[in-house]
């Protein structure tokens, strides 16, 4: 079992790299762009590198920063074990499909209804942690899980203020293909997230030298969907156009989470990742109100927060154990 020290650190790390992420990609959408845009599938590449460079950072310090210690570890794990690595291009292709898939679903879909949609994707993880690693919920646990959902999606329920007229504009065709999307998205999510959480927790190879496992996967699919979606735009003006201080930023809170999650994953589950993610939409869609001032929270919203933080405690309930009678 996981010191439970790790665990809450990983969580609170967590929800302040999701929180900044939202934060900083608002932010970046409301300043004035000079140039070019930057291109999205040249950040999933920059952020992989950035994230196996620092995997292995974490490694060299496991081994007491001996770089003979780093080269024998990448060589017996990643090059002599072939099978062992080939398993992480599962987790790690799904999750290339995923993001491909989020893509059409935003496409397809108004920003609202496909946040909103999305969180289903805690019941699905909850569904893959039962049948794939046989966890045990309780009852209000069930139910805790249901007043998370429900809570998520009325805190991203649109409010009238911000129902975009385009949304009448989509087709029902195309809502059919966006929702089709995001529902297989859900499932993704929570099979890639259990099966990774299973290939960790059954070995006992640090988790870092997994995450630059996945990382490689994630690299050679990125590049390859880089080249294929923005080939020509590469050639023209390079991968790195349009970056600029808030681009980076953005990329290195990316490259963070890919480590955060990681760990929360190790040391915590994929189930708590589901509220550690839920509380960070809530603080962040407040200090947005406070600080970006472009949100304006509704009644529909503070129910949403209530039923999520009602949510997190009953979680947390059944797993105590029942008060001793003898001290009652
Ligand atoms: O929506 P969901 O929680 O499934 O998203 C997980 C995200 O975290 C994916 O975009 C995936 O690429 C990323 N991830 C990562 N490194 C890990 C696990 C997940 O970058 N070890």
């Amino acid at each position: 079992m996981a010191s439970p020290r790790l665990k809450y650190v990983s969580l609170g790390v967590l929800v302040f790299q999701t929180t900044s992420l939202v934060l900083t990609m608002r932010y970046s959408r409301t300043l004035q762009a000079e140039g070019p845009r930057y291109l999205a599938s040249s950040a999933v590449v920059v952020a992989e590198v950035l994230k196996i460079l620092s995997c292995m950072l974490l490694v060299l310090k496991e081994h007491s920063y001996s770089m003979r210690a780093l080269n024998s570890i990448l060589r017996q794990e990643i090059i002599h074990k072939p099978i062992e690595t080939l398993k992480l291009a599962i987790p790690s292709g799904i999750y290339t499909l995923q993001n491909n898939l989020l893509y059409v679903a935003l496409s397809n879909l108004d920003a609202a209804t496909y946040q909103v949609t999305y969180q289903l994707k805690i019941l699905t993880t909850a569904l893959f942690s039962v049948s794939m690693l046989g966890r045990r919920l309780g009852i209000y646990q069930w139910i805790s899980l249901l007043i998370l959902m429900t809570g998520v999606t009325l805190v991203q329920w649109p409010s009238e203020s911000t129902v975009v007229p385009e949304k009448e504009a989509l087709s029902a065709g195309s809502q059919f293909v966006g929702v089709a999307a995001v529902l297989v998205a859900c499932c993704s999510s929570g099979f890639a997230g259990v099966y990774f959480e299973k290939i960790l927790k059954e070995s006992k190879q640090s988790v870092w030298v997994r995450n630059i496992q996945l990382g490689m996967f994630g690299f050679v699919f990125g590049l390859f969907g880089m080249l294929a979606y923005d080939g020509e735009r590469v050639k023209e003006s390079g991968m790195f156009q349009g970056y600029n201080t808030v681009t980076w930023t953005v990329v290195a809170l990316q490259a963070l989470g890919g480590l955060v999650i990681a760990a929360v994953i190790k040391y915590a589950d994929n189930i708590l990742k589901g509220f550690a993610t839920s509380l960070s939409i809530i603080l962040s869609t407040l200090i947005s109100y406070f600080w970006l001032q472009d949100f304006d929270p509704t009644s529909v919203f503070f129910l949403g927060a209530v039923l999520v933080i009602v949510a997190t405690f009953l979680y947390g309930y059944e797993g105590k154990p029942p008060p001793n009678p003898s001290r009652a």
